[in-house]
C-alpha cells in the first residue's frame, strides 16, 4: 500500500514527479472544464480529527476534479464523541469500499500508526506538531513557480517553529531540493536540535530578511501550549512581526509566504499580506494541483493504471 505520510520519507525524485505532475493539474483546472476523469473507480474519505478550511477544502476539491467519489468525516459529530477507536473508526470507514483515506489528526505520528493498522493508502493531512507534507509541497511548488530551481534560493521560516508541522516539512523538502534554510524566533518557540537538519537559527528577523530570497511567516500556535511562550503577544509583534515599513526598509525585495490561518497584526500586518511581495493566495491555489497530484499518483500505485 503507498502513503503520504511525511515528506522525510520521500527523495528528491519523487518531489520532482509530484511538482511535474503538479504543473500538468495546474493547466487542467484553468481550463473551463476543470475536471478530469481519472479516479471514477476511487473513493477517498477525507477524516479530519482537527479543525481545516484550506486543507480539507483543497483536498475535497482536488478529489471531485479526479472525479474520484467523496466522503468527508469529522471527528466532533461522529461517534468517536462516543469512545470509538481510531482503529475501528477507520476499519468500519473502509468497509465501505473506500481506497484512500486523507487524515489530519492532533497527534504525532497518528498516520504511520494507522497505516500499520489498516489496509488502506494513507495520506497525512497534518499530525500534530510533526509533518503537514502537502503544505510543504504547494509551498515549494509556489517557489519552483515564481523563482523556477530550488537549488540555492534562500528561505527563513519565521515564527513559531517549535509547534510547526508546516517548518518540519518544509525543511525537509528544502533541504533535500538544496536550498538554503534558516529559521527565525524566539528562543522559547525553536526547538533545542533544530541545526542537526541542516538549517542555521538566526535570531534577528532584520537580519534574516537582509538574508533571504523568501521568508515564510508562522502563526503561533497557542492551541499547542500549556503554558503563554513569550512575555506578551506585544513584544512578540514588535521582534518577529513583519510590517510594510520593515520590509520597505531592507535593501532588496522579500517575497512573502503564510501557510494560513493567519493572525494579521500579529505575525503579518495587511499591508504585508496583501500586498505584490506576498504569495499567499497562491500558496492556496496551487494546494488544489498539488493535491490532485499527491491523490493521482498514490491511486496509479493502487490501481496499477498507466502512467
Ligand atoms: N495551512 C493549513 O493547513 O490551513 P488549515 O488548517 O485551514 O487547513
Amino acid at each position: 500500500v503507498s502513503n503520504l505520510l511525511g515528506i522525510k520519507y520521500l527523495t528528491a525524485e519523487d518531489l520532482h514527479l509530484i511538482f511535474e505532475t503538479a504543473d500538468q493539474f495546474k493547466e487542467v483546472i484553468n481550463r473551463p472544464i476543470k475536471k478530469v476523469p481519472s479516479l471514477r473507480d476511487i473513493t477517498i474519505a477525507n477524516l479530519f480529527f482537527e479543525n481545516s478550511t484550506r486543507t480539507r477544502l483543497s483536498f475535497e476539491l482536488a478529489e471531485k476534479r479526479l472525479s474520484a467519489d467523496v466522503i468527508n468525516f469529522s471527528a466532533s459529530s461522529s461517534s468517536v464523541t462516543k469512545g470509538e477507536t481510531l482503529i475501528d473508526t477507520v476499519n468500519n470507514i473502509l468497509a465501505m469500499k473506500v481506497d484512500m483515506v486523507v487524515m489530519r489528526h492532533p497527534n504525532p505520528g497518528a498516520g504511520v500508526f494507522l497505516s500499520k493498522h489498516v489496509k488502506a493508502s494513507i495520506v497525512n493531512a497534518g499530525d500534530g506538531a510533526h509533518e503537514h507534507p502537502t503544505q510543504a509541497l504547494l509551498d515549494v511548488f509556489s517557489i519552483r513557480e515564481k523563482y523556477g530551481d530550488i537549488a540555492g534560493k534562500k528561505i527563513v521560516i519565521v515564527g513559531d517553529i517549535m509547534h510547526s508541522r508546516v517548518a518540519l516539512s518544509n525543511i525537509f523538502t528544502l533541504k533535500k531540493l538544496g536550498a538554503e534554510v534558516k529559521v527565525c524566533g524566539p528562543n522559547s518557540l525553536m526547538p533545542k536540535h533544530i541545526e542537526s537538519l541542516g538549517v542555521k537559527v538566526e535570531p534577528n528577523l532584520i537580519k534574516a530578511l537582509e538574508w533571504c530570497d523568501i521568508a515564510n511567516m508562522l502563526r503561533v500556535q497557542n492551541e499547542r501550549m500549556e503554558h503563554s511562550y513569550f512575555p506578551s503577544t506585544r513584544e512578540y509583534v514588535q521582534q518577529y512581526g513583519i510590517n510594510k515599513t520593515l520590509l520597505d526598509s531592507l535593501s532588496k525585495s522579500v517575497t512573502i509566504m503564510h501557510p494560513g490561518p493567519i493572525n494579521r497584526g500579529v505575525e503579518i500586518t495587511s499591508d504585508v499580506a496583501d500586498s505584490e511581495h506576498s504569495i499567499i493566495l497562491n500558496q492556496v491555489e496551487n494546494g488544489v494541483a498539488i493535491r490532485m497530484a499527491v491523490i493521482y499518483l498514490l491511486a496509479s500505485k493502487i490501481k496499477n493504471y498507466e502512467n
